[in-house]
């Protein structure tokens, strides 16, 4: 197709509109002649910062349940009645458990009296059935109450009895299920009674106490199903895992080791993690594998590879660890009947994982990685590479300098940024000049503005026009970029560490909070094209961005407004008559806080016989139209 004079075209076919401020800006979308794209190429990174896994995504609502990191004390507990509780590490519960909580109980006591575990800063209460565990040793034949309670309104909104037979010997486990109501804010325990009166002047121990909301596919030790559907909900293709700084550890012995994160969660220790916080992995490597296939998601797995933050291991050091790798690997993909495989199904799952996408380490740009990692990566790939020809594996870095000098192939590099919104927006043509051989990840990226005196912000309408118009310049280069996620994906509110994210939430009904972020992955994920497509113009880049591209069903071209000004876009795709388009607006500096929301997507239907549509963006807006 030759250039040719669109503003004549335009009014030629639409009878010269009358524009009511600056000219529009004028796109012709040709429909060949561009490159492919990638379909993996939105997907999202987890890892457990922000309180995030548990407290977050992961359905368990209780902390410090299992007494694990550096120092759990009595943290999230508080007694109830006229008892003392207190850690008791004479008590394990199990090997890798290796405290419960004592309950001891006055003398002459005739109530029903317990302890309460508090949350996360409290515990979402819902209308909705709840699911509670927990362990207990000691001589007890009789009922216990689980009650659901304000913490300071004293008002109950479940109250659940059930029946047990403990004895002082060992521990032994127990499970109900009941029904709450709401409660209005997120001031709530969980409580567990005993019959005072069978107790007095006696102790008794607990452990691992559990309660569960509803989750993700009702799966046992499954994700919070509300929290995992808005995940869902930005169609992803790929969840990489488990970190990002998780994965490293701080100390060697402190990186997320896989196989303590199998099994029963009674068998899991759970480890102090880099986030300075303590971890349960009760959300562990099957929970990440069951959350990657409900929601449709590629595994993109992250290999620990010899580099904690202070501590990295290289030459003959690094010989078990590939050994544990290959276990790894093994426990996912290999047959029942292999060691790690009869492993896996011993933890319920018969058929092995499916999984391509498997990334050596973590930023080893970074935290003195760079030095090393031509050896560590070159040991590391060529074993992979040996046992598991089929694997897609991608190297944590593309710094030439952090690699060997010849680099093997297949190969596909990531690479991480976060960026103040201007800088982001400069970024725009960065992967313009890439060698077309050379298969990339943007593992991790997102706008941050390192402003706030204390460091904690949530994304705001520049942010997100910023990650939009970056967006537009990943998708031209979709040919090389495989996959792209913004990060991090959560924060649980009053837990940050790392912010903007994507999602937040709290204990507190209706906290879970979309951010614009949210609103442009999710823009730009639902509506992905599989050709980029050439767009004629004789406007330049800036403040305006945009991009287009087509699959089966639609074309679809995706708008910027980076700037302070309205913009009025004259978009021609010929031989299309209709479709709609989606809309993100709102002035710069506002975001979508907790329990203030203010920016969401719209959408309305467009519908044109001449294939042009007049597209109106406020400032600082994000548009996609989709028409075939
Ligand atoms: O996403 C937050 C952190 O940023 C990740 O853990 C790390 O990979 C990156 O430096």
């Amino acid at each position: 197709m030759k250039a040719f004079n669109l503003l004549c075209m335009v009014a030629a076919m639409s009878g010269a509109p009358a524009w009511s401020h600056r000219p529009p800006v004028e796109l012709t979308v040709w429909d060949r002649g561009g490159n492919e794209s990638s379909s993996l190429l939105y997907g999202i990174m987890f890892e457990v910062t922000n309180q995030t896994g548990d407290g977050g995504i992961h359905g368990q609502l209780l902390r410090n349940n299992g007494f694990q990191g550096d120092e759990p004390g009595l943290l999230a507990y508080a007694p109830i009645g006229d008892v003392d509780i207190d850690q008791d590490s004479d008590n394990p519960v199990s090997d890798a458990i290796t405290s419960s909580l004592r309950l001891s109980v006055l003398e002459g006591e005739t109530a029903f009296v317990g302890f309460a575990n508090q949350g996360y800063n409290g515990v979402p209460v819902m209308n909705e059935t709840y699911t509670s565990e927990f362990w207990m040793k000691g001589d007890y034949d009789g009922n216990i109450t689980l009650q659901l309670v304000g913490s300071t309104s004293g008002e109950v909104y479940a109250n659940h009895n059930l029946t047990v037979h403990s004895t002082a010997d060992k521990f032994t486990q127990w499970e109900t299920t009941f029904n709450s109501t709401a409660s209005p804010d997120g001031e709530n325990e969980w409580r567990l009674l005993v019959d005072g009166y069978k107790v007095a002047g006696r102790s008794m121990n607990f452990g691992l106490v559990q309660l569960f909301p509803p989750t993700f596919h009702s799966r046992k030790n499954g994700l919070r199903d509300d929290v995992a559907k808005v995940v869902e909900d930005l169609r992803p293709s790929f969840l990489r895992f488990p970190g990002g700084n998780n994965i490293e550890g701080l100390e060697v012995n402190n990186r997320w080791k896989w196989n303590e994160t199998i099994g029963p969660v009674v068998d899991r220790p759970g480890r102090q993690s880099p986030w300075h916080v303590p971890n349960t992995d009760a959300l562990g490597l099957d929970e990440y594998m069951y959350w990657c296939e409900d929601m449709g998601m590629e595994p993109f797995l992250i290999l620990w590879n010899g580099k904690s933050y202070d501590e990295i291991l290289s030459g003959p050091d690094l010989d078990p660890y590939i050994e544990d790798a290959l276990n790894e690997l093994e426990y996912l993909t290999g047959p029942p009947d292999s060691i790690y495989g009869k492993l896996r199904v011993q933890n319920g799952r018969e058929e092995p994982w499916k999984l391509t996408y498997v990334g050596i380490g973590n930023e080893d740009d970074y935290t003195g990685g760079c030095e090393t990692n031509p050896e560590r990566f070159t040991r590391f790939y060529n074993i992979l590479r040996e046992k598991y020809p089929d694997l897609v594996l991608i190297s944590s870095t593309m710094k030439p300098e952090c690699l060997p000098e010849e680099l093997p192939k297949p190969l596909i590099l990531d690479q991480h940024y976060y960026r103040k919104p201007d800088e982001l927006v400069g970024m725009f043509d960065y992967w313009d000049n890439q060698p077309r051989d050379q298969p990339v990840i943007v593992g991790e990226f997102g706008a941050r503005n390192f402003t706030d005196p204390d460091g904690v912000f949530w994304t705001f309408m520049q942010m997100a026009c910023s990650e939009a118009a970056h967006m537009i310049g990943i998708e031209r280069n979709s040919d090389i970029i495989k996959m792209a996620a913004y990060a991090p994906l959560l924060q649980h509110y009053g837990f940050t560490q790392w912010s903007p994210t994507m999602i937040g939430l709290d204990s507190s009904p209706g906290s879970l909070t979309l951010s614009t972020s949210y609103y442009v992955q999710q823009m730009f994920s639902t509506n992905r094209g599989s050709t980029i497509l050439p767009v004629n113009t004789t406007s330049p880049f800036g403040p305006l961005y945009w991009g287009a591209s087509k699959n089966d069903e639609s074309y679809i071209v995706k708008l910027a407004n980076y700037g302070d000004e309205e913009q009025t876009i004259a978009i021609n795709v010929p031989e299309t008559t209709s479709g709609r388009l989606h809309k993100l607006e709102g002035p710069k500096e506002t975001a979508n806080l907790p329990h203030d929301v203010q920016i969401l997507p719209q959408k309305q239907e467009v519908d044109n016989p001449d294939g042009i549509y007049e597209v109106k963006m406020a400032a600082w807006g994000v548009a996609v139209l989709v028409v075939s």
